[in-house]
């Protein structure tokens, strides 16, 4: 095969069906589809109901890119192209990129934010994840740097999987600014975007600042609809999204006819399901809170401003693969070693978006006084 194995993707696939426990998951308690439905309007429930399950329209339903881009300033209709939300990264980067070109990545990041350009054949450069006292941050004057006169691509992921970590706006505009400057496509990843505890902290989204610009966003993680694959591509550069128009017919082609109207559902009550993401994961980081610190000999973890994930470090003396390994065996409890993203340190993610967080830390718990009690 062309790519890597996606590793995250193998591990879940090894153990999110089987193990009962899990801290790691990405995100946002998914909702049923009954609850989906108590959102819905007579009239959309209707539409629902007597849905003709034909082929819908390649770029996406002309209301759901409605709805998107009306979540988005500046934003019309025809910018949007709906997409699986894998599948937006997956075109972008096949039809953007060539052998050769140089592209400066995230790093760590969800893997195929990177290894489709690793795999055709371009130069690739990480920009960095660092850590400071009080948590994550990604140095922009080190970014500058690492431009080239040849450098095609910048690919940055706020809010970041896996740290949680949000730049300041200054900080982000600074990144745009360099996008703009060394006339870069600049592919931004806001999957985790609308999930701000303090709403004053969202970021602009780079479609808003920038024609360059392509935004992949997506129902998957903040509004709890994962199951749905709707996502969309954003850009105002007439020329890129054609490219990536013309890549989706030998991809999905268009959209699922019930996940679009589920997904205008979703779209038309965004804010109360952004709410309810923010309110379970704030109980979880509250819960968090008190049981990292009865570990705090075993644990490092900085809570994140938004997003349905952090980095926790296992500081004991043993390999955080060694302990998620123990702990699925004799706990059935999944524990995501954050070297499956390729990160190095003693990590894992911890996922904070599920309800049953609590009842997986009980597990976790008994694991832990196994390995150090
Ligand atoms: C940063 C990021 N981008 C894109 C995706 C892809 O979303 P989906 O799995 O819904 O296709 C994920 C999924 O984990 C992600 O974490």
């Amino acid at each position: 095969m062309k790519y890597a194995p996606f590793e995250i993707e193998h591990f879940f696939r090894q153990h999110e069906f089987s193990a009962p426990y899990g801290v790691s998951s990405s995100d946002c308690e998914p909702l049923t589809l009954d609850e989906l439905l108590t959102y819905a309007s007579p009239e959309r429930r209707e539409q629902f109901e007597k849905l003709w399950l034909g082929y819908t329209e390649s770029q996406g339903s002309p209301e759901l890119r409605a709805a998107i881009a009306a979540m988005h300033r500046d934003i019309a209709a025809e910018h949007v192209l709906e997409v699986v939300p894998e599948e937006g990264i997956f075109l972008t980067m096949n039809a953007l990129l060539d052998s050769g070109d140089h592209v400066v990545a995230i790093h760590p990041g969800f893997q195929s934010l990177w290894e489709i350009a690793r795999a055709s054949g371009c130069d690739l450069s990480f920009w960095r994840q660092q850590r400071c006292e009080d948590g994550w941050y990604f140095d922009v004057a080190e970014l500058e740097g690492m431009i080239r006169p040849d450098t095609k691509m910048l690919i940055v992921n706020f809010p970041h999987n896996p740290s949680g970590y949000l730049p300041g706006r200054a900080d982000f505009e600074r990144v745009v600014e360099l996008a703009r400057k060394h006339d870069l496509i600049l592919f931004s990843d806001e999957i985790y975007r609308f999930s701000e505890q303090d709403p004053g902290a969202r970021l602009p989204s780079a479609c808003e600042l920038y024609e360059k610009a392509v935004v992949l966003g997506g129902l998957s993680k903040c509004f709890g609809l994962p199951g749905l694959r709707v996502g969309w591509l954003i850009t105002r550069d007439a020329t890129l999204a054609y490219e990536l128009q013309e890549l989706k017919s030998y991809t999905t082609i268009c959209g699922s006819a019930p996940s679009e109207v589920l997904a205008l559902i979703g779209l038309e009550n965004w804010e109360a399901l952004a709410a309810r993401t923010v309110d379970i994961v704030q109980g979880n980081i509250a819960y968090c809170r008190d049981f990292f610190r009865r570990y705090n000999e075993l644990f490092w973890v900085c809570f994140p401003q938004c997003g349905t994930i952090t980095l926790v470090e296992l500081t004991a003396d043993l390999a955080i693969a060694d302990f998620a390994d123990a702990a699925m065996r004799q706990q059935g409890v999944t524990v995501l070693p954050a070297n499956v993203m390729k990160f190095e340190g003693n990590y894992f993610r911890l996922g904070l978006g599920r309800r049953n967080l609590p009842s997986a830390l009980e597990p976790f718990e008994r694991a832990l006084n196994e390995q150090f009690g």
